[in-house]
This record gives C-alpha cells, sequence and structure tokens, in this order.
C-alpha cells in the first residue's frame, strides 16, 4: 500500500447524526479514535468490547492479519470477496461505470467500503470523510414506494446471472444500495409499516412514518425450495419462544423471495447497535479467523470471564444459546455459525438479537454437517482415543454453560415438542424438491432420536 487511508465513522443511532470517530489504514494497522464528545454522549461504540467510556481518547491500534485489514466490526461492513457475491459485485460494477477499476484485494476493500459502508446493517456508518457524511444525511427525501413488477422492468433472474450490465441497471434503478454480507442475493429496501404489499423503496434514512424496513432475500437456483424452509424455521423459532422479526415471502419476476423485517432499527426506523459474535470474539481473539473458529463452550467461556461484560445478562445469554443449538439440530440447520448469532442493544441492555438465517441448510447435501458450529468437543477423541458421541458433546457443553440437568431436559422437551410435526411440514412444502425433503426428514428424525435418547439418559 502506498500510502495510509483515513475515513470516518459516523452514527445515528442517537437523537441526531454524530461522528463517532476516524480510522486510519497504515502498511500494519488499522488504527481507530473515538472524538470526544463522542465519548461523552454516551451512545454505544464500535463494539461491545470497545465502550466508548472504557476505551477513551486511546487510539485502538489492530494489527493487520490475512484475515482482517480492518477491525472487525468495519471488515463486517464489506462484502467478502468471493466470485459469486451478488453485493460486492454489484458495488465493483457501481464503480466500473465511474471509471473506477481498484486492484482485486486490499484496494477493492476499501473502494467498497467507501461507497457502500453507510446505511447497511447495523449502527455504524463509514464515509471517506465528514463532507460525504453531512450529505448522505442530508438527503433526506422520503423513498418513493414503487410497486416491485413495474420498476424491475427487467429479469431479476438475469441479474443473478451476473452480466455486467444487468447489474447497471438494477443500480439504475436502486442506487448503490447499501450491503450486506454472505452468500445469497439480498438487497436492503423498505416497504409499508403493516406488512409486505408488493410495493418496495429505498431504505430509510430517519423516521419516515409507515415505513419499515427489510432485507430482502432472493432464492438462488443452487437452493431450491430455501425460501420457503427459511420460513418455516423463522415461524419454528416464533413457536419456541424466541423473537423472530416479522416476514413474507413472494415471489419476484419468477423468483421466489423473502422479505425479512429488520431488528437492528426501532420503531422510528433509528439504528439500534448490532455485532456478529464472529466481530465480538475476533476483537478479543486473534485466533478467530473464521465464522466457524470458536466453539458454543468457547462462546458461554468468552461470556463468563470478558472483562468487559458482552452481555448483560449471562445466563440468560447462554440459556438462549443452548436452545438455539438445540433447535438447530431438531431443525436440521448446520448452519448456526458465528456470524447468524448477533447481540443488540435492547434499552441498557445488550442481548442477543431476534433469530435470523434459521435455514435448515442440511436439506442441501453440500451442508449437511454440523462441522461449522462445534460443541462440547464432539467429534474429537477422548482419554481413550474413542470419539466423543453427540449425547456426551451436548452433556459436556449444557455443563461448561452451566445448565443444570433439568433445565437442559426441560429445553429439550420444548425443542422436541415445537418440531413434533417438523416432518409433515417439510413434507407440505410446495418448492422444495422431493429429494431434499427426503434427505431433511432423514436427518431430522435420526436427530429427534438423538435428542429423546438424550432425554432418557
Ligand atoms: N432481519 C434482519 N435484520 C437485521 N439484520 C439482518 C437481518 N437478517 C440478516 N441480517 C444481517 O445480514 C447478515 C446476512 O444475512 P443472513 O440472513 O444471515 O444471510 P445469509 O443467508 O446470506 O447468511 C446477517 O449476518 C445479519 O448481520
Ligand atoms: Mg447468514
Amino acid at each position: 500500500m502506498k500510502t495510509d487511508r483515513e475515513a470516518v465513522v459516523w452514527t445515528r443511532c442517537g437523537n441526531a447524526p454524530l461522528k463517532m470517530g476516524r480510522f486510519t489504514v497504515t502498511a500494519t494497522e488499522c488504527r481507530f479514535s473515538y472524538e470526544a464528545d463522542y465519548i461523552d454522549s454516551a451512545l454505544p461504540g464500535l463494539g461491545v468490547l470497545y465502550k466508548p467510556d472504557f476505551v477513551g481518547t486511546t487510539t485502538i491500534a489492530w494489527k493487520r492479519s490475512p484475515y482482517f485489514d480492518f477491525l472487525p466490526q468495519l471488515q463486517t461492513l464489506i462484502p467478502p470477496a468471493s466470485e459469486d457475491n451478488f453485493q460486492r459485485q454489484l458495488i465493483l460494477s457501481y464503480l466500473a461505470q465511474q471509471s473506477q477499476m481498484p486492484e482485486p484485494g486490499f484496494e477493492s476493500d476499501w473502494a467498497i467500503l467507501m461507497v457502500s459502508g453507510h446505511g447497511g446493517i447495523g449502527h455504524l456508518d463509514v464515509f471517506s470523510d465528514d463532507e460525504q457524511a453531512h450529505d448522505w444525511y442530508n438527503d433526506r427525501r422520503t423513498p418513493e414506494l414503487f410497486p416491485v413488477k413495474n420498476e424491475f422492468g427487467f429479469s431479476l433472474k438475469e441479474f443473478l446471472t451476473w452480466l455486467d450490465d444487468s447489474a447497471g441497471t438494477l443500480l439504475e434503478t436502486l442506487g448503490p444500495t447499501p450491503s450486506v454480507g454472505g452468500a445469497i442475493p439480498k438487497l436492503l429496501l423498505s416497504i409499508p409499516r403493516e406488512g409486505w404489499d408488493g410495493r418496495i423503496g429505498l431504505p430509510t434514512r430517519g423516521t419516515v412514518k409507515g415505513r419499515t424496513d427489510i432485507v430482502l432475500k432472493f432464492e438462488k437456483n443452487t437452493y431450491p425450495g430455501i425460501v420457503e424452509l427459511e420460513a418455516l424455521a423463522l415461524d419454528l423459532h416464533r413457536e419456541a419462544g424466541f423473537d423472530v422479526p416479522r416476514h413474507w415471502t413472494t415471489e419476484i419476476n419468477g423468483m421466489p423471495a423473502i422479505a425479512v423485517e429488520r431488528y437492528d432499527r426501532d420503531a422510528s426506523n433509528r439504528p439500534l447497535f448490532t455485532e456478529t459474535l464472529y466481530s465480538v470474539l475476533a476483537t478479543g481473539d486473534s485466533r478467530i479467523t473464521h465464522h466457524y473458529s470458536s466453539s458454543y463452550d468457547a462462546i458461554g467461556h468468552a461470556i463468563d470471564r470478558s472483562p468487559i461484560p458482552i452481555v448483560s445478562e449471562p445466563m440468560q445469554a447462554k440459556l438462549h444459546l443452548l436452545k438455539r443449538l438445540l433447535m438447530s439440530f431438531a431443525t436440521g440447520n448446520g448452519d448456526l455459525h458465528l456470524e447468524n448469532l448477533s447481540l443488540i442493544q435492547c434499552g441498557e441492555h445488550i442481548c442477543f438479537s431476534p433469530v435470523y438465517d434459521p435455514t435448515p441448510m442440511r436439506a442441501y447435501s453440500r451442508h449437511d454437517m454440523l462441522s461449522v458450529m462445534p460443541f462440547g468437543n464432539y467429534g474429537e477423541l477422548d482419554a481413550n482415543d474413542s470419539p466423543i458421541d453427540f449425547n456426551s458433546a451436548v452433556l459436556r457443553l449444557s455443563k461448561n454453560l452451566g445448565v443444570n440437568r433439568n433445565a437442559l431436559n426441560e429445553m429439550l422437551e420444548d425443542v422436541l415438542q415445537v418440531t413434533a410435526d417438523y416432518e409433515q411440514r417439510v413434507q407440505a412444502l410446495s418448492s422444495l424438491p422431493d429429494e431434499n425433503k427426503t434427505h431433511l426428514s432423514d436427518i431430522t428424525r435420526s436427530m429427534r432420536k438423538k435428542l429423546n435418547a438424550l432425554l432418557m439418559t
């Protein structure tokens, strides 16, 4: 890198947009400092482990690594570099239209962060400078609502095949929409507060009466039926007592899609502090380099031991974590990794966010595994060189989390009961192919057997 890069972080999680701080990326470090006024505001900071009143005006010096060029909280704002990342392709095409062709790697990441590092998921807005921030926040036009069919006057299906021109057309229509990380094409939009009625608008940038923000996720050809499955899994989690955002399934130009209400916005469309567990844990431990780098046991340990509290109610958080894991076993979700678990500010408290992305990915053979969510040393060799079985691993995790046997059993009963007719509900889905239905049913039947056996031991 030739010269140091500088940018600013703002947020509108208070009553008005406020500058939080600034950061510099040097050849070896990403250095962030809070503004003195921001510390006085008592608003949430960059991340749970970087509380403004704790850090003060001392510069946070993050050592760049092959995994994190930026502080994890900032890195999260950049859609990861993979060939089929919709958001990333979209922004790079937009930059190309403006004759900006950054080199792959850091140069591209930086250019992308400057275009789309604001207005996305969460409370952090990155801009190249304060002037860009002012201009962006001053544009408070109420985003118009368009009927989705007329406005998407082209085949969305085509966009997703990565034809250069189509990304351009989408940008003409929607503007450089802020982005979210992850593999499945997603758009951040707003819809009428009463719910999905086929009309969409750009995301809100301040209070807009009668409007709510959503994430719109499209179904990719590689995962037929995934939209229906995600909706079913969200419903089941609500039935199991979890906080679950409102959601609507729909079809846009022949493509199934699910609109999920944003949990990181309050009733006046104001951003709420949120951070993924991946970001929290990577902040505290340089060995966390992937979303599967940590175990559930280690998350519990971090909740108990962190010198700066990660959550406000540790026991509640650990019970939440264990129940989410049991629900994922019972529903055939093998994808409950560190990026699918987030914290959020709820009043004065920091707690787990509402449920998102609980999709039973094991329905698709290439995701049929539990390896991205290590727990209780499952599958590892014990002192006698025999692999630790499912039963022992869940018991070990439960113990490590400080959850007693009674509480575990109650949870197991609850999960088994809520998912008792899951197989029938999967069979009743209309777009999930039969082979995936059969596969998922086989998995969940075997998982129920294991969970039942555990209850009996
Ligand atoms: N309803 C929502 N409200 C706010 N943020 C969300 C919501 N759903 C997803 N996100 C954020 O977007 C990211 C990607 O969404 P996710 O549903 O996990 O998609 P994917 O299937 O691509 O992993 C999540 O890690 C989370 O930070
Ligand atoms: Mg996800």
